[in-house]
């Protein structure tokens, strides 16, 4: 075996350093995302951790909370590290806690992928890099778990990697790992060869790692170890009878499909196995459940549904440790009318589910389900669908040493309960609850706060987004998401300076009018009149009196609507511009393009460019007006801020070159009635988030060295409007952060945590930036969104009423047969309804 050398990193030294400010999450509430996997350590009881696919690694609490233990590792140049594709545990050892980290495998990301370990469960952690990368946010991430522990041999760790990089393993507890090159298959499956971007074109590889843990010891080592391969052509699963040294396909094995879970029942001395004609997580049209016999080699289809009511693969595997041969399966995906989960205590001889169909379309529901967690997921969700159970399911756990414990995640949310055992009786009925308490997993893409007006307005993907009225709000999962129109992702939001009340957003729906509006703070909306059915996403702001929006849209070109009239082109701006409004001053607007600034004085009407404005800047990145003051400007480029205060006729430098390169900038009320200003740059800590309490001559990192942001160039920053020292910052992964403190001459004096807490699986797509000519007429393609769904089938017939038109990843028809239209129910599914 040959060893790689492995670069060993201790990321947090015994003494933490203290983050500048203290940092927590704005509640959401329901998680927000997909939850990939959940494991229980099988001997320690609560002891359970939970892993995202963009927003990291979280630890269960007694209270049923979980903990993010992963906030540390996300650092601006490790931002990958809130990908999790894999997560596992010791089983002579509670302590100890191991992860695959890595959001993607083709060139979206630079750093080659890590499995970290930690001895204290996730309070400091140690990494090793691994010679490939690691897709926590690919195709296929919900089946696993591809990483594990030896559980009588704590130094011996395999890793099942992707993109053909086949079986490695640790004999040093995951310090250093080498290639298994005896297992040939590598699982070269790929979900869309015709995909250019990598994504779904890359090989699925390993699907699982599974330790018998009843067979004989081998010099120290369990000698009998499965492994899953993404291979439905030749075998998809293997067994090696000597401690991995050789390996070979278990025969008998179901041919069609790809495992997905792999779980060992010691007791009965058997294994269970899942099985979706799809990785996951979106797909998954046929599939089936089996059990494998470890004494005689004996294979039994134990698939729950046949015949035409197959019609989804399977996916999350729960295995009671307690009660020898009961089981949970879930459905993988059946997208209507709902998810099903199925239950048997004979070892998958029969079955029970957990809704059935009464008096059609009716359903008699053996469960009852309590949002009081995160209210806005009954209200925005639930509640305005037929799935109610969920989709994307891959993690279902029942707890090793509670029966009626179990959890299970959705593409939404987490769910459980405490009395599952309440489902074998003969009226069974259990409670479901959202358990999500903690986890805050959703892609944050514009964020505001009003000065006299709502202090939170939060755009995000997947979950359309929320308002939180005041600072006390912010530990509060709001009642509901914004609806009225809902757009499944809102990719911005803005107030009126002299208005606040009056709010505007905007969604990224194709089809559909993208433009909502609110005159109560974002508390009630409507949906724009003068939108079109074409232009979406981007970015909009509101004149300071609140009669004309400008939006920059994704595909429409700069465009304006006065007194909710329709929109039209502004011809003068180039297509993708970054935007603002002046906060005072109604007929001032500005735009920025490349290195090039722009304004206008006639309420975005038309614009000029201002030449060399920007001096040597290359990419404006920002731009904040002042709060209060007409005709402050501030713009964010590649040599850091300049300011002007002449509605961006002229502009100096800020911060004598102390802050370089920078971001999202904001404003924010700070000590007095004073603004400070937020930045992300590159200043003396580094590239940080920084804070200036005086107009930017002197700027203090307050991020710290205990937060990661993730990609800190991406991330959204709002400066509160209401309450001194408050500011917000949006993540692509783990919802909105917010911390309090003083900043003040030019160094931060306080650190005071007051109430707090915090994805979604989608890589947040950012337009293209267009050329800066400021005569290059408005064009639709300039910024089309990369789309990780590439048709690679022409669609022949219209799906029927009910049947699913589009989504992430749908590979099917698209048009639906008359009169039904094809709605987006989500991001991953629409429907002909
Ligand atoms: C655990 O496995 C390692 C690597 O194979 C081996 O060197 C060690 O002796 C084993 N430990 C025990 C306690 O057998
Ligand atoms: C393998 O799975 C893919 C995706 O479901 C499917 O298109 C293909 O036909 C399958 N191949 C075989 C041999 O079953
Ligand atoms: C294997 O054992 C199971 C009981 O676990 C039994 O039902 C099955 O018939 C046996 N199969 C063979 C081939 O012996
Ligand atoms: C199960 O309980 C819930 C309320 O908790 C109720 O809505 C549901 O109808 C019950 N199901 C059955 C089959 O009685
Ligand atoms: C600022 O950063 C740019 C890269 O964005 C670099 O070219 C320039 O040299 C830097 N300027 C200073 C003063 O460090
Ligand atoms: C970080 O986010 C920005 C803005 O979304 C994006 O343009 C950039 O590509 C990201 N960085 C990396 C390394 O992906």
């Amino acid at each position: 075996m040959r060893y790689l050398p492995t670069l060993q990193l201790l990321l947090v030294a015994a003494a933490p350093i203290r983050a500048a400010f203290s940092w927590k999450n704005v509640r959401f509430g329901g998680g927000g995302g997909f939850s990939t996997g959940i494991v229980f350590h099988p001997t320690t009881k609560g002891v359970a951790y939970l892993r995202t696919d963009i927003g990291g690694l979280y630890r269960l609490n007694a209270d049923d909370s979980w903990t993010p233990v992963t906030d540390s590792l996300a650092t601006d140049a490790e931002w990958g590290s809130w990908g999790v594709d894999a997560v596992a545990l010791d089983p002579q050892n509670p302590d100890k806690v191991y992860a695959a980290l890595g959001l993607y495998t083709n060139d979206w990301e630079p750093k080659m992928g890590s499995i970290v370990r930690s001895s204290d469960r996730g309070a400091t952690w140690s990494r090793t890099r691994l010679p490939f990368k690691v897709g926590g946010n690919m195709p296929g991430r919900g089946v696993g778990e591809r990483l594990a522990v030896d559980p009588r041999n704590s130094s011996i760790v395999y890793f099942g990697a992707r993109s053909g990089n086949g079986l490695w393993k640790s004999v040093d507890g995951a310090a250093s790992f080498s290639k298994v090159s005896t297992l040939a298959n590598t699982g070269t499956f790929v979900p869309d060869p015709t995909d250019v971007s990598g994504y779904q074109s890359d090989k699925q590889g390993l699907t699982f790692v599974t330790f018998d843990s009843t067979s004989a010891l081998l010099n120290g080592a369990t000698s009998r170890i499965f492994v899953g391969v993404a291979d439905n052509t030749t075998a998809s699963f293997y067994v090696s009878n000597d401690a991995g040294s050789t390996w070979a396909a278990v025969p008998g094995q179901p041919k069609a499909y790809f495992p997905h879970k792999c779980k060992v029942q010691p007791t009965e001395k058997a294994l269970y196995l899942t099985y979706s004609n799809g990785l996951g997580p979106f797909d998954g049209t046929l599939g089936g459940v089996y059990r494998y016999d470890l004494t005689n080699g004996s294979w039994k289809d134990i698939t729950p549904v046949s015949g035409s009511d197959l019609s989804h693969g399977f996916g999350g595997l729960g295995v009671d440790m307690q009660k020898p041969g009961t089981l949970l399966v879930a459905s993988l995906n059946a997208w209507w009318p709902d998810a099903q989960l199925f239950r048997s205590t004979d070892s998958g001889a029969t079955w029970t589910r957990i809704w059935e169909w009464a008096n059609y379309p009716e359903q008699k529901w053996h469960y009852g389900l309590n949002t009081d967690n995160a209210p806005w997921i009954n209200a925005g969700f639930i509640s305005q669908d037929t799935k109610r159970i969920g989709w994307m399911i891959e993690a279902l756990e029942i707890d090793p040493l509670d029966s009626n414990h179990w959890l299970y995640a959705t593409g939404l949310t987490v769910y459980g309960g405490r009395d599952l055992t309440k489902w074998d009786g003969p009226n069974r009925n259990v409670s479901i609850s959202v358990m999500a308490n903690g986890i805050e997993e959703t892609a944050v893409l514009g964020l505001a706060s009003a000065p006299g007006g709502s202090e939170l307005l939060a755009a995000v993907g997947d979950v359309s987004g929320f308002t939180f009225k005041k600072t006390s709000d912010l530990d509060t999962p709001p009642m509901e998401p914004w609806m009225g129109p809902k757009f499944i992702t809102t990719t911005d939001v803005d107030y009126a300076g002299n208005r606040p009340g009056n709010v505007v957003r905007i969604g990224n729906a194709q089809g559909a009018k993208e433009v909502a509006i609110s005159t109560d703070g974002g508390v009630s909306w409507k949906a724009h009149p003068g939108a079109s059915d074409t232009a979406h996403s981007g970015t909009a702001v509101l004149s300071a009196n609140a009669d004309t929006i400008v939006w920059s849209s994704a595909n429409g070109g700069v465009l304006r609507s006065q007194n909710q009239g329709t929109f039209s082109a502004v011809a003068s701006l180039p297509s993708g511009a970054v935007i603002a409004s002046d906060r005072a001053d109604n007929a001032a607007f500005y735009g920025g393009s490349g290195g090039h600034f722009y304004r206008s004085t006639d309420t975005g009407a038309t614009f000029a460019a201002v030449s060399g404005a920007l001096r040597s800047a290359t990419a404006v990145r920002d731009i904040a007006a002042h709060p209060k003051i007409a005709g402050e400007v501030w713009v964010s480029t590649d040599i850091g801020l300049l300011k002007s205060v002449d509605y961006g006729m002229t502009f100096t430098p800020v911060g004598a070159g102390s802050l370089n390169n920078t971001h999202q900038i904001a404003f924010g009320l700070g000590a007095g009635s004073a603004w400070n200003v937020y930045a992300v740059g590159t200043g003396a800590a580094g590239v940080k988030l920084y804070a200036s309490p005086d107009n930017g001559a002197s700027w203090v990192d307050i991020q710290g060295d205990v937060q990661g942001f993730g990609n800190l160039s991406g991330v959204k920053l709002a400066g509160s409007g209401n309450s001194e020292g408050v500011v917000y910052v949006g993540t692509n992964g783990r919802g909105v952060f917010y911390a309090k403190g003083v900043v003040a001459g030019g160094k931060e004096e306080m650190t005071t945590t007051f109430v707090t807490t915090t994805v979604k699986a989608t890589k947040t797509v950012t337009p293209t930036t267009a050329t800066p000519a400021i005569t290059s007429p408005v064009t639709t393609s300039a910024a089309s969104a990369p789309s990780t769904a590439t048709a690679s089938t022409v669609p022949t017939a219209a799906a029927q009423h009910w049947a699913q038109c589009g989504g992430t990843g749908w590979m099917g028809v698209t048009a639906c047969a008359s009169p039904w239209t094809c709605q987006p129910q989500n991001d991953w599914y629409h429907q002909c309804l």
